[in-house]
């Protein structure tokens, strides 16, 4: 559950305007709570009053500092109506304000993150300085123009987070993906009726033929986005160029290469010499480089950065591309080897033939069906895959993001797919071994991936003999080199 306090003149205009529709629905399913704070109830002025005059002339009245810190310190008290953070920590709070950084999706996606939110929406001329600089930790616009306050400016925010939260979307597919579609607007779309005032549907959309379906759909979100937006699309012709690169190496470089694809990669650093970039999903850090003088430079120009997106983390999780970088990343940035994987990589188009498995109960044949996992399942999954903790597990479901092969009602294995976009996390309990599962899940998850459009891959530590047979047998090429996943010491 996200929790979203605002902290307003006007309260109502947030309650009724977030109340109705998709974000009154995910209120009403405990996935998001939104509560505003009357500012004017903090006030110790005898008149009610919260504004008064600025000190050195000038048009207009200020908030005063008073009524908007009590009203602050209200939320952040512990309790049902207040921050988790409590005294431990400064919650996240945002001012609303013409000269704020500009809003973006990928700021949404950082916010979405946070387990609860303040926003403080100013009137008049602005709030006195002193009580800013005491509160606020983010301060952002929601474009080049004057509002008359922040209240819509934070309805604006708050409905473009919450509809990242697990749960507000009930669409299967979470929109964890989906961002601005890796830098390109989205695609003219049509409904019925066929014809309409002269006009037809592209008959491409009628066709059924779904790979031509996706390249058209594909060309015309390039075609839109140079033609409204000319500086997305120096982004979009940016990531092509570091696909390019990272494609001379196709097989070590899948992960990096499906990020950028998928809308999922923050390019950090992109020249001749090597790439660096952040998962926005996960957090981690991946880098490739030519030589180890290269990684060297690239790690040192880029430290900083790297270190102010892993403070959130749990796990300072970065993967390096070549042996040769592990020795630096070791010693730039104080990390810890945790295991080398090869990426194994389905490379071709074509779906696979779905397998059908089947245990025997009692003499009977009981066939295995897949079908996603609920919240239910959470505990026993963490019980059989030791790779990750529960609550990694937990969010990967709640995503939408993994399958159970079923007898029945009876759980006998799953398969998933990690926050970083590889196929993993394949287990099957073992009395239900050598019967087809593994085989008739990774078979899923593959198609799954191609349905959308993806190259399926994953990652598969050396040792791992069982799931590299099982992967050759379907197909998947192994990377020569290995990638090197590091931890905080
Ligand atoms: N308050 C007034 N105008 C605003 C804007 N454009 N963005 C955020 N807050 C504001």
């Amino acid at each position: 559950m996200m929790k979203f306090h605002v902290l307003t003149l006007f309260p109502e205009m947030i309650l009724q305007g977030l109340g109705t529709s998709i974000l009154g629905r995910a209120t009403e399913n405990g996935f998001i709570s939104i509560d505003a704070v009357n500012i004017r109830d903090f006030t110790t002025n005898k008149h009610n009053r919260v504004d008064d005059y600025t000190y050195g002339g000038g048009a207009g009245m200020l908030m005063q500092a008073q009524p908007v810190y009590d009203a602050w310190k209200s939320v952040c008290v512990s309790g049902e109506n207040g921050t988790k953070s409590g005294k431990n920590k400064k919650p996240r709070t945002i001012y609303l304000t013409p000269q704020g950084a500009p809003f973006t999706q990928h700021m949404a996606e950082e916010f979405a993150k946070e387990e609860e939110l303040i926003f403080l929406c100013g009137h008049y001329e602005g709030i006195d300085e002193r009580v800013l600089e005491e509160i606020v930790t983010d301060y952002v616009s929601i474009g080049d123009y004057v509002l008359t306050g922040g209240e819509l400016p934070a309805m604006v925010m708050i409905d473009s987070i919450a509809r990242l939260v697990p749960g507000v979307l009930n669409n299967e597919v979470s929109a964890e993906t989906e961002s601005f579609h890796g830098n390109l607007l989205e695609y003219p779309q049509f409904s019925r009726p066929v014809s309409w005032m002269g006009k037809e549907v592209p008959k491409v959309l009628l066709s059924g033929d779904h790979k031509k379906i996706r390249e058209w759909r594909l060309e015309e979100s390039i075609k839109r986005t140079k033609e409204r937006r000319p500086d997305l699309y120096k982004l979009y012709e940016r990531d092509q160029a570091c696909i390019q690169m990272l494609m001379k190496d196709k097989l070590l470089h899948i992960d990096m290469i499906e990020l950028i694809r998928r809308g999922q990669a923050q390019i950090l650093y992109f020249e001749k010499d090597g790439v660096l970039l952040r998962d926005k999903v996960s957090g981690a850090i991946m880098m490739t480089a030519k030589t180890k003088e290269a990684a060297g430079k690239i790690l040192e120009e880029n430290k900083d950065k790297i270190e102010k997106y892993n403070q959130n983390q749990d796990y300072w999780m970065f993967v390096s591309h070549q042996e040769c970088i592990n020795e630096i990343a070791q010693e730039v940035l104080g990390l810890k080897l945790v295991m080398g994987c090869y990426q194994s990589v389905y490379t071709r188009k074509e779906m696979l033939l779905a397998v059908k498995a089947a245990i025997v109960v009692d003499g009977q044949e009981v066939p295995i069906e897949i079908r996603s996992l609920g919240m239910e399942h959470v505990e026993t999954v963490s019980g059989h895959y030791e790779n990750a903790d529960m609550s990694y597990v937990q969010g990967r479901i709640a995503h939408g993001c993994m399958y159970g092969a079923f007898a029945g009602d009876v759980l006998t294995g799953f398969v998933g797919i990690h926050e970083e976009g590889s196929s993993g996390m394949l287990e099957v309990f073992p009395e239900y071994r050598k019967c087809g599962i593994g085989k008739a899940l990774e078979t899923f998850i593959i198609n799954l991936q191609l349905e959308k459009g993806y190259t399926p891959f994953g990652q598969v530590k050396e040792e791992n003999e069982v799931s590299m047979a099982l992967q050759s047998s379907l197909g998947l090429y192994f990377s020569k080199g290995k990638v090197y996943w590091f931890e905080k010491k």
